[in-house]
């Protein structure tokens, strides 16, 4: 059984990838921020026909960079990979430049909740990376974002960790289950918190499943703890978001560091994530996000 590796401390940055002047961008490349969200949550038939694209890319991406999370790559080289991968596929990634992160995927080692930035450290073994996708394309001049993450084990686990792998997995995939319309938003984490409590997980509060489309972030909150009365928008036929448990090995409190970006557990326990964009159809959730 491996041990655990010691604390993530910030490692070194590389320079930004460049994106051929051939792949179209979203609107808020290297803007502040993001225009506001038009729109309704129910996107047309045109979105999600091209979303079906965005989102089988997104999770191909993140598969193959499943097969680079081993001991010894850097997560720079997993960001590498992600970043061939899309643009490959005609995609852009949609994190590069989103807000000023500088690149194409989210790896989030251990104790990194989520947001953690592709470095120069090599995996250990026995570590815990998630990585998060998301995939821009434009088809026939619409442009839509495709929203995926999954947790990699580099090498072998300590049993714990596996654990904590999977019952994110499943926690996640019930929250999904939980999808049906006419019910509220709130139903889904509540679900989904309540899987995770039963192992003695905790769910992350702070940072939340969200609507997508156009938007990479549409302005719909999909939270992953019991919300209620909260979040109480009735779930709609036809509506697209994520939904992308942090689950807690300790306490779900976060900190953030000092980069803006890289989001830690508070008692720097470790967590597992999985994400997929899903679609709302009349008797439950379908799952874009499969390669
Ligand atoms: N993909 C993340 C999500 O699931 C968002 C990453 S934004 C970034 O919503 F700027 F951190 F990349
Ligand atoms: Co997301
Ligand atoms: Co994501």
């Amino acid at each position: 059984m491996p041990q655990r590796a010691p604390l993530l401390t910030p490692g070194a940055v590389s320079p930004r990838r460049p994106v051929p002047a051939s792949t179209p961008r979203p609107e808020y490349v290297d803007r502040p921020r993001p225009a506001p969200h038009r729109g309704s949550h129910v996107p047309p038939a045109e979105v999600v026909e091209r979303m079906r694209t965005a989102c089988r890319i997104a999770a191909q991406a993140a598969a193959e960079a499943g097969r680079h999370v081993q001991p010894g790559t850097t997560t720079d080289a997993v960001d590498a990979v992600v970043h061939e991968f899309l643009l490959d596929h005609g995609a852009y990634p949609s994190t590069l430049g989103y807000r000023g992160f500088p690149k194409s995927c989210c790896t989030s080692v251990n104790e990194v909740v989520c947001h953690g930035i592709p470095d120069d450290r090599p995996l250990a073994e026995g570590d815990l990376c998630s990585v998060d996708v998301t995939a821009y394309v434009v088809l026939d001049g619409l442009g839509v974002h495709g929203d995926t993450c999954a947790t990699f084990g580099a090498g072998e686990l300590d049993e714990a960790s596996a654990l904590l792998l999977e019952r994110a997995r499943a926690a996640t995939d019930r929250g999904i289950a939980a999808v049906r319309p006419g019910r509220e938003v709130n139903v889904i984490g509540r679900v989904v918190e309540a899987a995770a409590r039963r192992h003695g997980y905790g769910s992350v509060r702070e940072y939340t499943g969200h609507g997508i489309s156009t938007s990479f972030h549409s302005g719909l909150v999909i939270p992953h703890h019991d919300a209620a009365p909260a979040h109480a928008e009735v779930i709609e036929t036809g509506m697209t978001f994520t939904v992308e448990p942090m689950i807690t090995e300790g306490s779900p409190a976060v900190d953030l560091w000092d980069d803006g970006w890289t989001v830690v557990t508070r008692d720097r326990g470790r967590t597992a994530q999985f994400e997929h964009t899903v679609l709302v159809t009349d008797t439950g959730a379908e799952v874009l996000t499969l390669p």
